[in-house]
């Protein structure tokens, strides 16, 4: 019995689970000498804004106790680089492709939209949620400091906000949208509704939490932004409770993303109640680990002659 990997997020069929996250597996090409790209659900591609960004000076990795902090700074050469440079070869890959995008007002975010809803190979849009908006913000400016970018209130920090980048979105593009989440909210629930209110067709959680390493040799902080994004093993419980919280508050695919080294780690994570898996800090350790997760889940269904992942999804939750 060959067991049923594949799942269905709104319109989009995927042979299976397993996806890479954003900003962690460049664009696939990169990838290509250490592991087979196309045996991935989906590839999602590294954020792109809407004009070039240098990202933050180094250091801007640390790794510290089960997991790493980055302050990349969203450093990419801009959307019309990346259509150019970057589609071509992630069209051929024969994977369904995800292109994740950050605004920095609404109208970045629709034209940003319309940039890719003219590409027929891009299946769908990933919102990158995490990132401070430019005009909305009802708090003073946070500076340099604690805060990425000093600009202000992610949008994902707010369920306004978090609709205004969906529903700009959404003006423009018929394809499928992801909204992916931040873990730095009181309650994630009310945002993921007013997410899906807006027209998201599926909710991601999470994106990093921000936190700080010290080195007391220099007795300063080891990054130069101060604060990054905590990846890996340590916010896997974290990302579960969010993944289980906002599965129960929507009713549309949710797509789990935290701390995912292993297959037993995704199984976890679509028992909580995520359709699909992001992979993302794991691909540095291991390049293959996402094939090796989709074997790993394939031999788990057929010791326990599961035929269809789909029965897993939720499985701990009933
Ligand atoms: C070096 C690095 C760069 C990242 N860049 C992005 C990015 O460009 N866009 C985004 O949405 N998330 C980005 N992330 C967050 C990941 O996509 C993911 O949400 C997070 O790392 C949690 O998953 P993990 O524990 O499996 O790494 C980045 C993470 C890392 C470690």
């Amino acid at each position: 019995m060959k067991p049923d990997l594949s799942i269905q997020i709104g319109s989009l069929k995927l042979k299976n689970p397993v996806m890479v996250a954003s900003g962690t597996f460049g664009y696939g090409k990169e990838a290509e000498r250490f592991t087979d790209v196309r045996k991935l659900g989906a590839i999602v591609a590294k954020t792109v804004t809407l004009k070039p960004r240098v990202g933050n000076p180094p250091p801007r990795i640390a790794e510290v106790t089960a997991g790493m902090l980055n302050a990349i700074g969203l450093q990419n050469d801009g959307v019309d680089r990346f259509i150019e440079e970057k589609i071509p070869y992630l069209k051929k890959l024969g994977i369904p492709v995800v292109v994740s995008i950050s605004g920095g007002n609404k109208e970045e975010w629709r034209e940003l939209a319309k940039k890719f809803d003219r590409i027929k190979e891009v299946s769908a849009i990933e919102l990158n949620l995490s990132c401070p908006n430019i005009h909305y913000s009802p708090l003073p400016q946070r500076g340099r400091g604690l805060g990425e970018g000093g600009d202000g209130l992610e949008w994902a920090q707010d369920s306004w906000l978090t609709a205004l980048a969906v529903k700009s979105v959404r003006l423009e593009t018929k394809k499928l949208v992801i909204a992916k989440l931040s873990p730095e909210v009181v309650d994630i629930k009310p945002i993921a509704k007013a997410a899906v209110e807006a027209g998201a067709d599926a909710i991601s959680v999470m994106n990093t939490i921000r936190g700080i390493a010290i080195d007391i040799e220099k007795r300063k902080p080891v990054l130069s932004n101060i604060t990054g994004g905590l990846s890996g093993p340590a916010i896997k419980p974290i990302a579960l409770r969010l993944v289980w919280q906002v599965a129960q508050a929507v009713k549309v695919p949710v797509i789990g993303i935290g701390g995912i080294m292993n297959w037993k780690d995704a199984l976890e994570f679509m028992m909580a109640g995520a359709t699909a898996i992001q992979v993302g800090t794991a691909n540095y350790i291991n390049p293959r680990v996402t094939v090796e997760i989709i074997e790993g889940i394939d031999q788990y269904l057929k010791e326990q002659e599961i035929q269809n992942i789909r029965q897993l999804i939720g499985a701990a939750r009933r």
